[in-house]
């Protein structure tokens, strides 16, 4: 049997955090947590733990749904795992995350995407992913009334572009570009940014030009906050680990170790046990057995 303690009790209900709480967090110098999450439990699960904000990021795809990447992940199957989200967490920013080709078409496209996330699947704000060449796209969402955060360095949806999910910004050049666009998704009308896998000292400059607070996934202490995919810190997803990602349990040698001993239990008999059974009132029983009897003792006739 497994020896896992309880999960700790519900904490005291939390204000719903919004987009100017995070801001508010990063002018006072308190950093952010955020983890992405798929599912009604562990949305459930990090909002009691108190998580600024999640999102239902399309690392889906590769996670949870068994894609080689990020690309397959369509509008449906993203809505359908915001709703699952939405119905587990009370205080957490929810952020959906735009899938490839959810926006790249056309800004209006987007604009409309952008909207199932809040309408259909209980999202407080979207994610999308690249520079200058987003612009209109967030310009048009962020008018709609729609809370944009961006996402900028290693941007899994152009894999094929990068040549592979690799570190970015680690010229003067690329640096000084990804500068220059997270300014402009600022002015853009971005609430946040996501900042992966680019040098620690960049992403700390971007950090201290920008008003508005940046995510940091694989790009230091300099950020305003931190956030990892959920597989990744549970040790859930075994594929592979990010270089830069921390594993805080290993779930999956819990769940093996839990499998093994079920298996284990049914070919022993030792499951289930009598304490998971459904009684029977004896004078029932009885009444049956006499019924049966009666039956068998007077063959039916066709
Ligand atoms: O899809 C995702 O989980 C993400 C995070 C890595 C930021 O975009």
């Amino acid at each position: 049997m497994s020896t896992l303690s309880p999960v700790s009790p519900a904490p005291v209900e939390r204000k719903k955090i919004t987009t100017l709480a995070l801001r508010q967090k990063k002018e006072r110098g308190e950093k952010i947590a955020m983890l992405t999450a798929y599912d009604y439990p562990t949305a459930l699960a990090l909002d009691r733990a108190g998580i600024d904000s999640i999102l239902v990021g399309d690392s889906l795809g590769m996670v949870v749904l068994g894609y080689e990447n990020t690309l397959p992940v369509t509008m449906d199957e993203m809505i359908h795992h915001c709703r699952a989200v939405a119905r587990g967490s009370k205080s957490a920013l929810l952020i959906g995350d735009m899938p490839f080709l959810s926006y790249q078409v056309s800004a209006q496209e987007a604009v409309r995407n952008a909207g199932r996330f809040l309408q259909q699947g209980g999202m407080d704000a979207v994610k999308l992913e690249g520079g200058r060449e987003r612009l209109e796209a967030v310009r048009l969402i962020v008018g709609a009334g729609i809370p944009v955060m961006g996402h900028l360095g290693l941007t899994p949806q152009s894999v094929h572009m990068l040549g592979g999910f690799r570190p970015q910004g680690r010229t003067a050049a690329s640096a000084g570009r990804l500068l220059e666009d997270a300014l402009l998704l600022e002015e853009a009308g971005c609430f946040s940014l996501v900042l992966e896998s680019v040098p620690a000292r960049l992403a700390e400059l971007v950090s201290k030009r920008l008003s508005i607070p940046t995510m940091g996934i694989g790009a230091g202490l300099g950020c305003d906050g931190q956030v990892l995919v959920l597989h990744d810190l549970l040790g859930l997803f075994d594929r592979f680990t990010p270089k830069f990602a921390r594993q805080y349990a290993h779930l999956n040698a819990v769940m093996r170790n839990a499998f093994d001993e079920f298996i284990a239990d049914v070919q022993a008999g030792r499951f289930p046990g009598e304490e998971h059974s459904v009684e029977m009132a004896e004078e029932e029983w009885e009444s049956l057995l006499q019924e049966l009897d009666h039956k068998e003792a007077k063959p039916q006739k066709n």
